[in-house]
């Protein structure tokens, strides 16, 4: 996906991806991914979610990395947070949030990184570039929260990119993923012309 195809959708506020919930498997497994020590979270390609607001009510601190200055200032105004700007970093005293490509943003560890419908709306030719990425912002004590839109052998022309099952697994390697949670779903209405049976959506907590 070129970066145009996204600014394009949020100029056109077509946006089918942005929830108005937190999703439930943030507030259901919220707390078998935070520690004592965790203090800051990362939120890769972020658009507006609302997650964000949950996520820095817990008293972390967010930085989110996003394209779109639409979506960035559509975050701070439809939560009334107040915000400053300096260059292209859009901050309120709780959340950061960077304009700019992923792949281009300065290294920085995290404590925690949480990742729905970004993994699977990078282009799968990118993906370990993707990982690559995100594991050198992870530090030991890191971890990386990730739901994915899962399908045996169907691979979309447009994101979500389903994900084989397994893949997690080759990439961060099977002792430090953990499968907490799987369920069958049905495919995103733009998927509807694809094989309805066989989807399913899980959450892995994965360490380095
Ligand atoms: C499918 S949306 C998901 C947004 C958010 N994670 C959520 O749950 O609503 C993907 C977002 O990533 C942004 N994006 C795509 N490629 C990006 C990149 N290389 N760097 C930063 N943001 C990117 C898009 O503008 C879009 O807002």
């Amino acid at each position: 996906m070129e970066n145009s195809y996204w600014l394009k959708k949020w100029e056109q506020n077509d946006i089918g991806f942005h929830k108005n919930d937190t999703h439930p498997y943030l507030l259901n497994h919220f707390s078998s991914f935070i520690k004592d020590t965790h203090n800051n979270v990362f939120v890769p390609l972020c658009g507006k979610t609302i997650d964000m607001v949950y996520l820095a009510q817990k008293k972390l601190h967010v930085t989110g990395v996003e394209l779109s200055e639409e979506a960035i200032r559509a975050f701070f105004n439809e939560n009334s947070i107040d915000f400053t700007i300096n260059s292209n970093v859009f901050s309120s005293p709780q959340v950061d949030l960077i304009q700019e490509d992923l792949f281009k943003i300065k290294v920085n560890k995290y404590d925690l990184i949480y990742d729905r419908a970004s993994f699977i709306a990078i282009d799968p030719n990118k993906r370990n570039q993707y990982w690559d990425k995100l594991k050198i912002l992870m530090h030991e004590k890191s971890y990386y929260f990730l739901i994915l839109l899962e399908h045996i052998d169907i691979m979309t022309k447009r994101p979500p990119f389903p994900v084989t099952p397994g893949l997690v697994y080759d990439y961060w390697g099977k002792d430090k993923v953990n499968l907490i949670h799987q369920e069958k779903v049905i495919p995103p209405p733009k998927h509807s012309d694809y094989d309805q049976e066989g989807w399913t959506e899980s959450a892995y907590i994965i360490e380095l």
